[in-house]
């Protein structure tokens, strides 16, 4: 199926399921297509899936465009919710911890695990194709690290929002992404923390990746270069 029907589709299906705007989700989608079409190595991932729906997009748009799933999903996430922001995270983070009442709260974007593994079932996606994993990262990569490194990324979406999980994430799993694979930074005009990870990481390692730009600035993403030395 043409890319545009695909991602109208998709879209739509997944709204329940997602707080990605349009926009973001149509490059998600895009991009997903993409590193299949260029034949990258690994599986896709996504870091934060909240209640599934852009991890759910990434699978669905596969079953449309080649009639079956090419590249599993792991879906890594806390399922209780985000942990607190701090200083790196800026005002506007410490400012959406207090305010409790405010329509994007969503209960500190807490989901649950049952919720979404019911949601893949539903969507008709086995348990080896939408790969859910409750816990924090700092369990839950480690713990699965092995088999990432097997599998590689080749898309890897990063949808954490504070600066202290973008981090561990980009530091973790950045090597298992090959090269010119993908990396999806869903918060990087959101929150400055994201912004600030994903600076302080690039610059730690001594890279110059460019940030690429969704449209209107609904999210960026990066290409995977070789590392000028070994990862830190
Ligand atoms: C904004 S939501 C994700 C939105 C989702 N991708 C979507 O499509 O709507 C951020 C998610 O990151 C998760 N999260 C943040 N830090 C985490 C950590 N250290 N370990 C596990 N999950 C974490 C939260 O539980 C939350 O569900």
């Amino acid at each position: 199926m043409d890319l545009d029907k695909v991602a109208a589709s998709v879209i739509d299906a997944v709204r329940p399921y997602t707080m990605a705007s349009p926009a973001n989700l149509a490059a998600t989608i895009r991009l997903a297509v993409e590193a299949i079409e260029a034949g990258r190595d690994g599986d896709f991932a996504e870091c934060g899936t909240w209640r599934g729906g852009a991890s759910f997009a990434m699978l669905l748009a596969q079953r449309l465009r080649y009639g079956r799933i090419v590249k599993p999903v792991w879906m890594f996430d806390s399922f209780q919710g985000l942990p607190p922001p701090d200083e790196r995270d800026g005002p506007l983070a410490l400012k959406y911890r207090r305010e409790t009442g405010a329509p994007d709260y969503y209960n500190n974007c807490t989901a649950s695990h049952a919720e979404v593994a019911t949601a893949a079932r539903d969507f008709g996606f086995t348990a080896g194709e939408a790969i859910v994993v409750p816990g924090w990262f700092e369990q839950s990569l480690p713990a699965h690290k092995d088999a990432l490194a097997a599998r590689g990324l080749a898309v890897l979406r990063i949808d954490c929002d504070w600066y202290e999980p973008v981090a561990y994430v980009l530091r973790e799993l950045t090597p298992l992404v090959p090269d010119e694979g993908t990396i999806i930074l869903d918060d990087y005009y959101a929150w400055d923390g994201c912004a600030r990870a994903t600076h302080d990481f690039l610059a730690r390692n001594g890279l110059t990746w460019r940030i690429r730009s969704m449209e209107k600035f609904h999210g960026a993403w990066m290409i995977k270069r070789p590392y000028r030395s070994g990862p830190v």
